[in-house]
């Protein structure tokens, strides 16, 4: 089965939306509770991301089947310069605003990559960020 839901940039209020539609499939196919949450959790540090660090939003792209979730966040930059860097716990070039709004420790790709099974950072500072997370539904 396959989703896909709007980001929409630098509307805080909203962030999470997409996050919690996949929360919502994920219970409808009643995958493990702990499972959900995991996946829950680095589909929204992805969705944030979006929302924080580029410009004019981007996508969710959800594809589920029995075994496994795969997830592509992708959005179109500015992107990352250092994606190892990026990586690191406390690592973070936010805003201003973006900090003003509670965002910014550099906690969110160590905490995708804790609470992802399979994680991929593609970017490129002229050109857009597309993380994939995959997680496996079966405990
Ligand atoms: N989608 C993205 N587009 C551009 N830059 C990104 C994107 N995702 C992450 N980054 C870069 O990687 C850095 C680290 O991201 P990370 O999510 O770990 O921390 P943060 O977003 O700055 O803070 P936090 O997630 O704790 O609120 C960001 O500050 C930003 O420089
Ligand atoms: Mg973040």
């Amino acid at each position: 089965m396959k989703f896909e839901f709007d980001i929409v940039d630098g509307d805080f209020a909203k962030a999470g939306t997409a996050s919690s539609q996949v929360k919502h499939l994920l219970k409808q196919l009643n995958v493990d509770t702990k499972i959900i949450k995991k996946t829950t959790v680095a589909i929204y540090e992805a969705e944030v991301n979006v929302v924080a660090h580029a410009i004019g939003g981007g996508k969710l792209l959800a594809d589920i089947n029995l075994e496994r979730i795969v997830v592509e966040v992708v959005d179109e930059g500015p992107g990352i310069e250092d994606i190892a860097r990026a990586m690191e716990v406390g690592f973070s070039t936010a805003s201003p605003q973006v900090i003003s709004m509670g965002f910014g420790a550099g906690m969110g790709l160590p905490n995708m990559r804790k609470n992802s099974d399979e994680l991929e950072v593609i970017s490129d500072v002229s050109g857009g960020t597309r993380v994939v997370i995959t997680n496996y539904l079966v405990a």
